[in-house]
């Protein structure tokens, strides 16, 4: 029996993988109530698991991103909101749709541990369905909308929310993250939370507790900053992240509402015969000549002075190279003709001296000996002896 049961499972998944590109996911909802489906890691997981490894009993946990648009769209219809808070969370589409009409929506899952990818398709039909007359719009101030949208915290709250006012027959018709609202990011810190707004709706008017919202006495409380608890016997939430902020609370008859304006008389489409078609007198011709002068004459006649003061200064300047050039010249040869005359005289100043020339003058000197040899015995001795090297002494002289 076991291997039978066991067989069941296998062929299923198998199905499931066969006409896993092609699975596709019908719903039905009614327009203006809220919408939640919930993207399951695991439904995906199994896309991913090779089915030997599936078979096998091998479990994986892999994290997971999910990319959502409508087919063929870049994004998700207005009304429609995806929301995953990390990847081994699991994913959330919510909405409210407006109006009655059919999404068809792409789910791609990118497994980010191998990079593979998954899709599915998710096909929307919206029905329509007689709006709820009397709103109300909540605000709860120590949730997260992933905390909030799985169905038996909607339940929790819904229940709360019933007592409050006073009938089973309540419905939600929106989850709306503060964030979206203008609401700040929390400091990152335990105790600190985005908040959510949740809209109810019933067919039954408002209890006493909630018409207390509207009473000029409440409402200056709030204005007043106070920490308003809400009226006596009114608080009917269990679990305190669940409770309502009583100053944040807004009620909604939209039996009161304006009628809207009649919509435009849409006519047959083609225009009553009778009269020429008018066409509408031209404006009144432009005279263009100030603009010409400004946008053409003007910064002509600056390009030309512009051009004729660099060709002045272009002729003028190189006038002024030329004479400097010229008395450079006369310059160099004044001097010329004084260093010539300097040299004879120092020559002549040379020859009148009766001195002989000091011993460093003559060849083959050397410093430290003060000894001479005579150019005759140089060939002996190597000439770099008595230069540099203080140990060319001890060396063997032939
Ligand atoms: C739901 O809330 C969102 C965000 O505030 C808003 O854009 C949308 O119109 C609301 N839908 C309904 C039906 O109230």
């Amino acid at each position: 029996m076991a291997g039978c049961g066991s067989w069941i499972i296998f062929l299923t998944v198998c199905a499931a993988s066969l006409f896993g590109a092609n699975a596709e996911i019908k719903l039905t909802i009614p327009v203006g109530r809220l919408f939640t489906y919930e993207l399951l890691r695991e439904t995906f997981q199994n896309d991913f698991e090779p089915l030997s490894k599936l078979y096998a009993g091998r479990l994986y946990d892999d994290p997971m991103i999910f990319k959502c648009n409508m087919q063929n769209f870049p994004d998700l219809p207005e009304w429609l909101r995806f929301t995953q808070r990390h990847p081994f969370d699991n994913g959330f589409l919510y909405g409210t749709p407006m109006s009655p009409g059919k999404s068809i929506i792409e789910i791609y899952a990118i497994n980010k541990r191998n990079y593979d990818t998954a899709r599915h398709i998710l096909v929307i039909k919206v029905t329509p369905e007689k709006m709820l007359p009397y709103q109300a719009e909540f605000f709860i101030k120590l949730r997260e909308i992933e905390k909030v949208l799985p169905s038996p915290v909607q339940d929790e709250i819904k229940q709360d929310l019933q007592k409050l006012w006073n009938t089973e027959a309540l419905e939600i018709v929106n989850i709306t993250n503060a964030l979206d609202r203008g609401g700040r990011v929390p400091l990152p810190i335990a105790g600190h939370f985005e908040g959510v707004y949740v809209k109810v709706g019933s067919e039954k008017y408002f209890s006493d507790c909630l018409q207390r919202v509207l009473t000029p006495d409440h409402q200056k409380q709030c204005t007043a900053g106070a920490k308003v608890k809400g009226p006596g016997g009114c608080n009917f939430c269990r679990i305190p992240s669940n409770c309502i902020t009583w100053c944040k609370t807004e009620l909604f008859d939209l039996t009161k509402l304006e009628p809207e304006p009649p919509a435009p008389t849409m006519g047959s489409g083609i225009l009553e015969s009778g009269g020429d078609f008018n066409p509408p007198e031209s404006p009144p011709s432009r005279d263009y000549f100030p603009d010409y002068i400004v946008t053409v004459i003007v910064p002509l006649i600056i390009a030309i002075i512009l051009s004729l003061l660099l060709a002045y200064i272009m002729f003028g300047k190189r006038e002024g190279v030329e004479t400097r050039n010229a008395r450079t010249n006369q310059i160099q040869l004044y001097h010329h003709h004084t260093i010539h005359g300097n040299t004879d005289e120092l020559r002549s100043m040379a020859g009148n001296r009766g001195v002989p020339p000091p011993l460093s003058t003559f060849p083959m000197f050397n410093s430290r000996t003060g000894e001479s040899a005579s150019p005759l015995q140089s060939d002996s001795i190597p000439l770099i002896m008595a230069q540099h090297d203080p140990y060319s002494d001890t060396l063997p002289r032939k």
